[in-house]
């Protein structure tokens, strides 16, 4: 049988494209949206990765989830400083999580606290992802908007700690293949990542209506 980094990244290919694909981020990719758009999106990102990190302290002694837990991964701080500069200092006072976002990250506090494997899946679909595509978001966004590169508005795209991603994606995927719980578990982890896509694949949606482009 394929490694369960091989079956996880083919189970989730499809929902991958049609993320990659979708109306707001091929809007905001393509430079077709204003820098609110990209703001309103780093603001979503941050009730996810609060709902990620928030028991990632408790979370690091669980045999099954622990060992994903790395502090060079940890985006919450970063997402902070790219909000003070997007935003400025008062950005929790208009901070506001979509409905699709407040669902999201819900699910993803509630395998934090009760199912490690499923945490290990959304901790793949974001952290992962970040360290792949969010290299080709954060390009973007230095160009369309003007932020200095790998400065204030793209921290959240740059892992400091993390000299060399490649290699960083080749030890992770080795993490996912080592994962000590049986077939029947890792086929539910897979189901949750998928439902991870389609999480993130909803919040798309959302935004896309809040800042669909007049035709
Ligand atoms: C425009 C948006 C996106 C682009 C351009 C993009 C692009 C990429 C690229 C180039 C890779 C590298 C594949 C490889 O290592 O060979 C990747 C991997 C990945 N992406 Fe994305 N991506 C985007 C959106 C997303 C979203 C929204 C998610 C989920 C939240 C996501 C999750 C992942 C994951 C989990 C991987 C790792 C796959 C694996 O190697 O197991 N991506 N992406």
């Amino acid at each position: 049988m394929d490694p369960f980094s091989t079956l996880i990244r083919t189970a989730s290919h499809e929902q991958h494209m049609e993320a990659e694909t979708s109306t707001f981020m091929s809007d905001l990719l393509g430079g077709r949206l204003g820098v609110d758009a990209y703001a309103r999106y780093t603001e979503q990102l941050w009730f996810v990765y609060e709902a990620l990190e928030a028991d990632a302290g408790t979370l690091a002694a669980d045999p099954v989830a622990g060992p994903f837990i790395q502090p060079g991964l940890l985006r919450r701080a970063a997402l902070e400083r790219d909000l003070t500069h997007l935003r400025g200092a008062w950005w929790r006072s208009t901070l506001t999580a979509l409905p699709a976002t407040e669902e999201y990250a819900a699910r993803v506090a509630r395998c934090a606290r009760e199912w490690p494997g499923g945490y290990v899946a959304h901790h793949y679909t974001r952290y992962l992802g970040d360290l792949s595509g969010g290299q080709i978001i954060r390009d973007k966004a230095e160009r369309t908007w003007g932020f200095a590169r790998k400065g204030d508005g793209v921290r959240f795209y740059v892992f400091e700690d993390i000299a060399n991603p490649a290699a960083f994606k080749r030890g992770y995927r080795e993490l996912l293949d080592a994962v000590p719980v049986d077939d029947l578990e890792r086929q539910r982890i897979i189901a949750e990542c998928k439902r991870a896509f389609a999480l993130n694949t909803a919040v798309f949606g959302a935004l896309d209506e809040e800042f669909r482009l007049s035709a």
